[in-house]
């Protein structure tokens, strides 16, 4: 499983991209909202920039027409701009109409097995499903993704699936268990992957032991 970051903070995206584990950026109009008094298209090109591989710009209209068009201005910015669709019909036509043309989609906000096989079938490059917003409201994330997974095995589909909304480190570990192509994962995520008590208590000691050393 690779790892995509879930944010459009430019130093988040720098810290993680130093780790070496950052496969691609996936933003969506909240978390560009946070960034204040930054311009989307700016703050893409300076993501495209730093990260090499695929990075998702949401689209805003609610048309295919008006996505389309949103779409292919996006598409401009950058070669690895990634067009993010919302699940609609309306969603999908774009997708297909995108799909042609060669410009990659991730088809955001996807809560059922059928909308992933709808979104695979457009055209769509990935599909996110939306693990912790899943759990909120009672369902089980995890197996949304080992059913989807299961569904694009059996019949060949090549669309990836990005296991969306994670809120903690078990999220992690389980998307990858259950066959999620990709995570994305916010910077405090991947800082919460790192800790392991007996890591710092290891390090801990391996010091105090070398202070001691005779010489
Ligand atoms: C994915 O592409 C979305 O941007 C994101 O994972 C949504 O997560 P949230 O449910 O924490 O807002």
């Amino acid at each position: 499983m690779k790892f995509f970051i879930d944010t459009a903070n430019m130093e988040e995206i720098r810290e993680a991209y130093t780790l070496g584990i950052l496969s691609g950026v996936t933003t969506n109009p909240s978390l560009v909202a946070k960034e204040k008094n930054v311009k989307f298209e700016d703050r893409l090109k300076e993501i495209t920039e730093l990260v090499p591989g695929s990075v998702s710009a949401e689209v805003i209209a609610l048309d295919a027409e008006g996505m389309i068009k949103e779409g292919k201005e996006l598409a401009e910015i950058a070669p690895n701009i990634t067009v993010k669709v919302p699940m609609t019909p309306e969603g999908l036509k774009a997708v297909s109409v995108f799909s042609k043309e060669g410009i990659k989609t991730n088809v955001t906000l996807v809560f059922s097995a059928n909308q992933a096989l709808l979104a695979a079938r457009a055209g769509a490059t990935y599909v996110s499903p939306f693990l912790g917003r899943l759990d909120d409201i009672g369902h089980n994330g995890l197996d949304l993704i080992s059913t989807i997974a299961e569904i694009f095995t059996i019949h060949g589909i090549d669309t990836e699936i990005i296991a969306a909304s994670i809120r903690h480190p078990q999220h992690v570990t389980d998307a990858a268990l259950r066959g999620a192509h990709i995570a994305t994962v916010p910077y405090k995520v991947i800082q919460q992957m790192f800790n392991h008590p007996l890591t710092d208590k290891g390090i801990e000691a391996f010091l105090k032991d070398w202070e001691s050393r005779g010489k």
